[in-house]
């Protein structure tokens, strides 16, 4: 009895057994070894997925912003992180981060050491990764729309760092939403605002505000800050400046730093 080459897509449509079951002793040892190969590739593929997870996020969005011809504050808090500690020390150990795709920052700083970390997301979590959807699950990263009351209580946190969200809070809201960002600081607020004229990433702004970003200039800035009577903490711009110029470090976008309420 001669064995014909079994086609296990015609053994299917024939009989609707399961092939690799009904073809066993037919396999040969080439086919087998093709199969264990097809799960070695499958292995590396889905470790290397798995791995660019978290980073590849940030990296594709930081390409896609430079493609568009725009920035995103929240990229300038990832890259200014090491200067903001030099700067605030130890004040960098519980901190919240306000912004659209605040899952990035607060990944990162929660793989430094004696860091603590929160986020609260304003709009929607339109695109979120896994990671990111992991953290929100946790209750590490809320979704809150920052227009109503924070859900924490004063001083929860040690810093509070707030980028982009601001630009798109008409002063009407502004005046709810800052007070409360210091409310729940026990050493300050920073701020980070696109200049006037700066280009927005695309992806933030038709995904997630459905409105254009308003970005101010220094100096409404700081009549707002006046009239609202936040005071700026010129002890740690200073310290902020003085490392930023250690490093090279020129921010793409405008950072106020606010003292906490007494
Ligand atoms: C915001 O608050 C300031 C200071 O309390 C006030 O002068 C200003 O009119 C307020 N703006 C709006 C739009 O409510």
């Amino acid at each position: 009895m001669s064995r014909r080459p079994v086609n296990p897509a015609r053994r299917f449509a024939d009989g609707g057994s399961i092939p690799f079951v009904g073809s066993v002793q037919s396999k040969t040892r080439s086919t087998r070894l093709l199969s264990i190969g097809l799960l070695v590739v499958g292995a590396i593929l889905l470790i290397g997925y798995l791995h660019s997870g978290s980073d590849g996020s940030i990296r594709e969005k930081e390409a896609l912003s430079k493609t568009e011809g725009g920035s995103s504050c929240t990229l300038e808090v990832l890259r200014a992180l090491p200067i903001l500690k030099k700067a605030y020390g130890d004040s960098m150990n519980k901190v919240l981060h306000v912004a659209p795709d605040s899952c990035s920052v607060v990944s990162k700083l929660l793989k430094e050491e004696d860091t603590q970390a929160w986020g609260v997301e304003p709009y929607d979590l339109y695109g979120a990764d896994v990671n990111c959807k992991s953290l929100v699950r946790k209750g590490i990263v809320r979704v809150a729309d920052i227009k109503f009351p924070l859900p924490y209580r004063a001083k929860s946190f040690s810093l509070v760092i707030v980028s982009d969200a601001l630009d798109y809070l008409s002063p009407r809201y502004l005046n709810k939403t800052l007070p409360e960002l210091v409310r729940v600081s026990a050493d300050g607020v920073i701020i980070f605002s696109g200049y006037p004229g700066q280009q927005r990433a695309k992806v933030v702004e038709l995904s997630k505000f459905g409105r254009p970003a308003k970005l101010r200039s220094s100096s409404w800035w700081i009549k707002y800050f006046v009239q609202t009577k936040l005071e700026e903490n010129e002890a740690a711009a200073k310290k902020f400046e003085q490392a930023s110029t250690k490093r090279s470090y020129r921010p793409a976008c405008q950072v106020f730093h606010l003292k906490p309420y007494g």
